[in-house]
């Protein structure tokens, strides 16, 4: 034997990962355990966000660590310069984008995840049916049939794009994955409204139709696609010879968060024979909330669902889903023998049909179980009032805009976003620079859109633990930046005097 062997051969002798002593690895667990509860316990004191000074910055701008460090300084690092300088989605004054606000189960059950370092590609363990199971709860909230199946994904961005490779494959048939999509795929068109997120172009292009096979319909006064276009548009395309496959419906814009008439566009895709998918990113969770749910009727017809539990599930990042109706079409999109991924009938490769069978990743986290945590731990009716308080707070803010002559509402408010704007000569810049100033102050963060060629303050109040007074105190915040920002400087002065003395 050489002496390499001989070393390797020695118990114990070999390289690893694990600690010298897992006491230590203990200690710090437990006290990384209990500054980050603390961290999320005490989130209503810090800031929403702060801007990142650059000697934070310069702190990862560090050559590749070939020598080991310490954990506890590694930590140390985190606590400092990570941990301050996030994006502040866990305070109930975050009202941009849509956020969910994640929940100390959700991180608890990550943890717990991260331990199993289960791989959900495939194979036959309790994590695969732990992602079934959530399948199936999917399937009971949307009313879908027993054959329906489904996958967490990253986003819903990654869903509505898979869902448009299985509308592909159902339209061109199997033989296309091998041909790719041809002359008969260069004709096929797919539909959707002005309003919907831009996810949906995108997929289109990566799917190989290019964005121009999107027809982005025109839609109403409510930002909800408008049918009679929608019906005119697809036979303008059909008299030319185009092949219209796919329509697109948004439960939830993402401007403002309308909801198509999903019944109505079911109906037109029956009739028409269309693939009839929903984006329902953060809107389609409005099911839980029985105040909520009958705007969504028609949703139980979809031919495929996209949404979040990372959104209004406050499932921690990321969590979206990918839920089809018939999983003999979603499986015929993307399942791809191979010797190496071959099944078994016992063993640890039984189990068939394996999760990479319905999408595009092999490997695949655990995302299942901080979802079985969330579900299992508040149930759906509590989620469902979250849901529900969210969009009552909209209505709030609505209330307190519509009550203030310096503020003028933008859009109607459907669901859980408001978009609004102070009033001023000069709005687009006053209202952009009165978004930054809450966002530096760490008030609020709201973010913006433009609605009719007009920049909005837009709110999406998605975190469960947003509340009345936070709503109260972004409307002060604008109320004060919004009047700095229109002050002569002569009147600027006086405020600011105010403001200290206040
Ligand atoms: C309507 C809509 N669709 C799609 C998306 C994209 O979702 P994700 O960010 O999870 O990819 C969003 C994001 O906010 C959205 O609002």
């Amino acid at each position: 034997m050489t002496h390499m062997l001989r070393e390797i051969a020695q118990p114990g002798s070999g390289e690893t990962l694990d600690p010298q002593d897992w006491d230590d690895v203990r200690v710090l667990g437990h006290r990384m355990l209990d500054d980050m509860i603390d961290h999320i316990a005490t989130v209503r004191e810090r800031p929403v966000w702060q801007p990142i000074p650059d000697a934070v910055r310069a702190q990862f701008r560090e050559q590749l660590p070939r020598e080991a460090n310490e954990l506890a300084d590694v930590y140390r690092t985190f606590t400092d310069f990570i941990a301050p300088y996030a994006t502040g989605n866990l305070h109930p004054g975050f009202m941009g984008w849509v956020h969910g606000g994640g929940s100390a189960v959700g991180m608890l059950a990550e943890m717990l995840a991260a331990g199993l370092n289960a791989n959900l590609g495939g194979r036959d363990h309790i994590p695969i049916e732990v992602e079934r199971q959530v399948v199936d709860w999917v399937r009971q909230m949307f009313s879908f049939p027993a054959e329906a199946s489904g996958l967490f994904v990253t986003g819903t961005s990654m869903a509505n794009l898979m869902a448009v490779l299985v509308a592909r494959t159902c339209a061109l048939g199997k033989p296309a994955r091998r041909h790719g999509i041809g002359g008969q795929g260069a004709r096929l068109t797919a539909y959707t409204s002005k309003a919907a997120h831009g996810c949906i172009t995108k997929a289109m292009d990566i799917a190989g139709f290019g964005s121009d096979a999107l027809r982005c319909v025109a839609i109403d006064e409510s930002h909800r696609i408008d049918i009679a276009a929608l019906r005119e548009q697809i036979a303008r395309d059909r008299a030319i010879g185009l092949k219209p496959f796919l329509v697109v419906a948004s439960a939830g814009t993402v401007d403002i968060g309308a909801i198509d008439d999903l019944w109505s566009v079911a109906a037109l895709c029956r009739e028409e024979k269309l693939w009839f998918h929903v984006d329902g990113a953060f809107g389609a969770l409005g099911i839980l909330a029985p105040e909520l749910a009958p705007r969504l009727v028609g949703i139980e017809l979809a031919d495929s669902i996209a949404f979040d539990f990372h959104k209004w599930g406050q499932v921690p990042y990321d969590a979206g889903f990918l839920l089809v109706r018939d999983g003999e079409r979603h499986k015929n999109a993307f399942a791809a023998p191979a010797a190496y991924l071959r099944r078994e009938t016992r063993g640890l490769a039984a189990g068939s049909e394996w999760p990479c069978d319905l999408g595009v990743d092999l490997s695949r986290g655990f995302r299942a179980l901080k979802t079985w945590f969330t579900l299992k731990t508040y149930g759906t009716d509590k989620l469902g009032a979250i849901v529900a308080h969210s969009c009552a707070l909209a209505s709030y803010l609505e209330a307190r805009v519509r009550a203030e002559p310096r503020l003028e509402l933008l859009a109607p408010v459907n669901l859980n976003i408001v978009c609004f704007r102070y009033r001023a000569a000069d709005a687009d810049r006053v209202n952009r620079e009165i978004v930054v100033n809450l966002q530096e102050s760490g008030i609020a963060a709201p973010s913006t859109t433009v609605l009719d060629g007009e920049l909005a303050i837009r709110c999406a109040i998605v975190n469960h633990r947003t509340d009345a007074c936070d709503i109260d105190a972004l409307v002060a915040a604008v109320l004060e930046f919004g009047a700095r920002r229109t002050a002569s400087p002569g009147q600027l002065a006086v405020t600011e005097a105010v403001a200290v003395v206040v």
